[in-house]
């Protein structure tokens, strides 16, 4: 009898495996409601990342919990995922490598999270990303230069309600597919660092939906100011200190030409002596052949 329990045991085994490969599941998480290629745990109260999830799985919505944290290992089991909606959970700082496994990922939801800061390292690995929504996380207050450099595809971004006061042009105008950036309500540091990406902002035909609420906070003399209006004044306000650049730069080259003029005189005064010297020597050899 012993015998013929373990021989069944590992059958049934193999059998249980095989129905879960043809089937292409192996069920929901409980909790959660499925449909083809879709999770979707959606207010379920959940502390963690779901367990058990179908590995096949394109689109998974965790939108309403209270995840704090995303498990990169079991992440990138569902490596075909495209669609990943983790808005309104407590999602903090930590999120660097985590979606290394999840290539395919072309849409992103992260806001209403608590993030508090964004590298290279969160997205860079996120190739084929075009959507990515991280509004509404009041802690987050940078997001480093290069935090976009590999989401070339990049086409919609959202930075609202977020605890940014500055962002360095560099971050976003070299995105060539840009059509959509949020920006507003943050509290924008206008100084002349930030006169370069409200150039850009102005130049760029990317469209910032809510324009009215893309204002300055500082300086006390800017605040409240659009973007565009706050442009004409930061560009005055620092035209003036390029112009003391200028003129240190201007003294530089002076000095310079001075310096330059007086090496040249000097080199051509020493020419012209040893030319005078040379032509009576010969003019002297020449007196001595004569008086031979
Ligand atoms: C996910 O479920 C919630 C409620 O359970 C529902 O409101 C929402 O529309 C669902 N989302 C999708 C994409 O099916
Ligand atoms: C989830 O978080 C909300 C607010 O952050 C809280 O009111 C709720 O009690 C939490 N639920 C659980 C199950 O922890
Ligand atoms: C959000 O993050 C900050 C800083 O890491 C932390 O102090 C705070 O407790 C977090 N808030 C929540 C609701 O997790
Ligand atoms: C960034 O993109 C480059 C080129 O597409 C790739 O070689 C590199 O691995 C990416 N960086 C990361 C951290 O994935
Ligand atoms: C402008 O403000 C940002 C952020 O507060 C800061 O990093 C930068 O150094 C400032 N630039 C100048 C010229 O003060
Ligand atoms: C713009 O800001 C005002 C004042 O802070 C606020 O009442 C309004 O809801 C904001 N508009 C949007 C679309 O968020």
């Amino acid at each position: 009898m012993s015998t013929r329990a373990g021989t069944w045991r590992p059958l049934s085994l193999v059998f249980l495996l095989g129905m879960g490969m043809a089937a292409g599941d192996v069920g929901c998480p409980s909790g959660c409601s499925c449909g083809y290629l879709e999770v979707n745990c959606t207010g379920r109260q959940l502390q963690e990342f779901p367990a058990a999830i179908p590995l096949d799985t394109r689109q998974l919505i965790l939108a309403a919990n209270n995840v704090s944290y995303l498990p990169a290992v079991e992440l990138s089991f569902l490596a075909d995922l495209v669609y990943l909606d983790c808005q309104k959970n407590l999602l903090g700082d930590g999120l660097d490598f985590t979606f290394v496994g999840v290539v395919k990922l072309v849409y992103l939801d992260l806001s209403f999270n608590n993030l508090t800061q964004v590298t290279f390292s969160t997205f860079s690995q996120l190739l084929s990303l075009v959507v990515l929504k991280i509004s509404d996380n009041p802690n987050l207050v940078v997001i480093e230069k290069d935090a976009f450099a590999n989401n070339t595809w990049l086409r919609h971004l959202d930075v609202s309600r977020t605890g940014l006061t500055f962002l360095d042009a560099s971050t976003v105008q070299d995105l060539p597919y840009l059509r959509l950036l949020g920006l507003s309500d943050n509290l924008w540091h206008c100084n002349c660092s930030f006169l370069d990406f409200i150039t850009w902002m102005t130049e760029s035909s990317v469209h910032f939906p809510d324009a009215d609420n893309i204002t300055c906070h500082t300086p006390e003399a800017l605040r409240a100011l659009r973007m565009p209006a706050a442009e004409v004044q930061l560009h005055a306000s620092c035209q003036t200190r390029l112009h003391k650049r200028d003129y240190i730069f201007l003294c530089f080259v002076g000095f310079c030409i001075f310096f330059a003029g007086t090496v040249v005189a000097w080199l051509a005064g020493i020419c012209a002596v040893i030319y005078q010297i040379h032509s009576s020597k010969e003019e002297e050899e020449e007196e001595e052949d004569a008086v031979t």
